[in-house]
C-alpha cells in the first residue's frame, strides 16, 4: 500500500518527528499560552498542531476549521458543531452538550453510502455574534484542572471574510482575553490576512498570540522518513532523484509526498528510483489534477494568463520590469500588477518577499509541460 499521505493531516507514525516545534506548542499549551501557527500551505500547520494536542494527556481539543465561513451564523454553528463532535468523542453520543443546544436541533447522522458520520443543526435558527459569545463562555465553562481545554482555530484568516469581521473579531478578542487558563490557536496559511489580525496595531487580535512559524521539515529528517518508506515497500531512492524531489517541490512537506506518492505508484517491488523515473511520476500528477488547472485556466483573464505562463518560464521576480512586460506581450506594469492581484485572490499564486511563486508547484510545471 502506498505509504505516502497528503492532502491530510498526518499523525502517528505518517508524522515525521518535528520536536523542537512539537514542544514549544505543548509548553505553550500547558501555560495556557494563545499562540498562531503561521506557515506556507500544505507545509504541515494543522498536523503540528494536531499531533501536539493528540499525546498531551488529559488535555481535550475543540477543533474549528474556518475554511470559507462566510457569515457569523455559519462560524457559531461550526463552533457548536466542533464542542458536540469533540464531547462525542469523549463521552459518547447523548451527551448533555448535545442537550444545551437542543434548541439547534443538532442530529447525527451517517453517510449511508460511505459510512462517514456527520453532524447537523437546523438552518432556520440563525445565530449572531452574540451566540458566538454564550458559545465561547460555554467552552471556558467546560474547563476543569483535571480536563483542560484547547480551542484550535484553523484557517482563521478567513474569518476577515465575514460581512460583520470587525465586530466578530472584537468580540472574540473580548471574551478570549479573560480566558487567560485557556490556551487558543490560530493557524492560517496566508501570511498577510494573519498578520492583519495580529500584528496590525488596529486589530483587536493586535499582540494577543505568541508567532509560531512552521517551516519546512528538518530535511536529513524528512529524507531519512521518505527513503525508508521506499525500502519498507522493497524500493530504492537514490539520493539525486529525492533531491530533485525536494526541489521541484520547493521544501513543501505535502508537496514532496505527494511526489513520492506517484513514484510509488510508477514502480513496483525491487525497483531503484532514480532521476529518470521523475518525469513520469509528474505526468501522473498532471493526469490526475489537469482537470483542476483546466478549471483554473477558464475562469482567468487573458492577461492573466500570460502572466501566469510568463511566472511559469521566467520566474516571479521583478514583474513589471520592462523585460519581462516585453516577454509576455504586456505594454504596462499597471496591468500586470492588477492580473497578479486577481490571481493571488484566487490562491493561484502567493507573494513570498519580493517573489510570486505558484502555490501549487506542479500547476507551473504543467503550464510549462503544455508549452503555454
Ligand atoms: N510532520 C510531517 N511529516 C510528514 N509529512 C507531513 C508532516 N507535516 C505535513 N506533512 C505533509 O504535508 C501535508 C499537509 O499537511 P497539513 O494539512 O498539516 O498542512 P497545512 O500547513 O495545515 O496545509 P494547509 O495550508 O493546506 O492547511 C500532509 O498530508 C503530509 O503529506
Ligand atoms: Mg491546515
Amino acid at each position: 500500500m502506498d505509504p505516502f499521505k497528503f492532502g491530510q493531516v498526518v499523525s502517528g507514525k505518517d508524522f515525521c518527528p518535528r520536536p523542537g516545534l512539537i514542544k514549544h506548542v505543548r509548553d505553550y499549551i500547558k501555560q495556557g499560552q494563545n499562540m498562531y501557527v503561521q506557515g506556507e500551505r500544505r507545509i504541515g500547520k494543522t498536523s503540528l498542531i494536531y499531533e501536539a494536542c493528540l499525546h498531551l494527556k488529559k488535555y481535550r481539543t475543540v477543533y474549528v476549521d474556518l475554511f470559507g465561513v462566510k457569515s457569523s451564523d455559519i462560524l457559531a454553528k461550526r463552533i457548536v458543531k466542533a464542542i458536540i463532535s469533540m464531547e462525542q468523542k469523549e463521552s459518547g453520543f447523548f451527551s448533555k452538550i448535545f442537550e444545551t443546544f437542543s434548541h439547534l436541533r443538532p442530529s447525527f447522522t451517517v453517510d449511508p453510502i460511505t459510512g462517514l458520520p456527520s453532524i447537523s443543526l437546523d438552518a432556520t435558527v440563525k445565530m449572531t455574534p452574540d451566540d458566538i459569545e454564550t458559545v465561547l463562555d460555554l467552552i471556558a465553562a467546560m474547563q476543569t484542572s483535571k480536563k483542560p481545554v484547547v480551542v484550535v482555530f484553523d484557517e482563521f484568516q478567513d474569518i476577515l471574510k465575514l460581512k460583520d469581521a470587525d465586530e466578530t473579531l472584537a468580540m472574540m478578542r473580548s471574551k478570549i482575553q479573560f480566558q487567560s487558563h485557556i490556551p487558543y490557536v490560530f493557524t492560517g496559511s496566508l501570511r498577510n490576512k494573519m498578520d492583519e489580525i495580529f500584528i496590525d496595531p488596529e486589530s483587536p487580535f493586535f499582540k494577543s498570540a505568541i508567532l509560531v512559524a512552521v517551516g519546512p521539515l528538518a530535511e536529513t529528517s524528512f529524507k531519512n522518513f521518505i527513503i525508508k518508506r521506499f525500502e519498507n515497500g522493497g524500493r530504492s531512492i537514490n539520493a539525486n532523484a529525492l533531491e530533485q524531489v525536494f526541489e521541484i517541490a520547493g521544501k513543501v512537506s505535502g508537496d514532496i509526498q505527494q511526489l513520492c506518492s506517484a513514484l510509488w505508484s510508477i514502480s513496483t517491488t525491487g525497483d531503484s528510483i532514480e532521476q529518470n523515473s521523475i518525469p513520469k511520476a509528474v505526468e501522473l500528477i498532471f493526469a490526475r489534477e489537469a482537470k483542476v488547472y483546466e478549471a483554473d485556466i477558464n475562469i482567468i483573464s487573458e492577461q492573466q494568463f500570460k502572466c501566469l505562463a510568463g511566472i511559469a518560464r521566467y520566474g516571479g521576480k521583478a514583474l513589471t520590469s520592462s523585460q519581462f512586460l516585453m516577454k509576455i506581450g504586456i505594454p504596462s506594469s499597471a496591468s500586470v500588477l492588477k492580473a497578479l492581484e486577481r490571481l493571488i485572490q484566487l490562491r493561484i499564486l502567493l507573494k513570498s518577499g519580493d517573489e510570486y511563486k505558484f502555490t501549487n508547484p506542479f500547476f507551473r510545471a504543467w503550464l510549462l509541460y503544455k508549452n503555454f
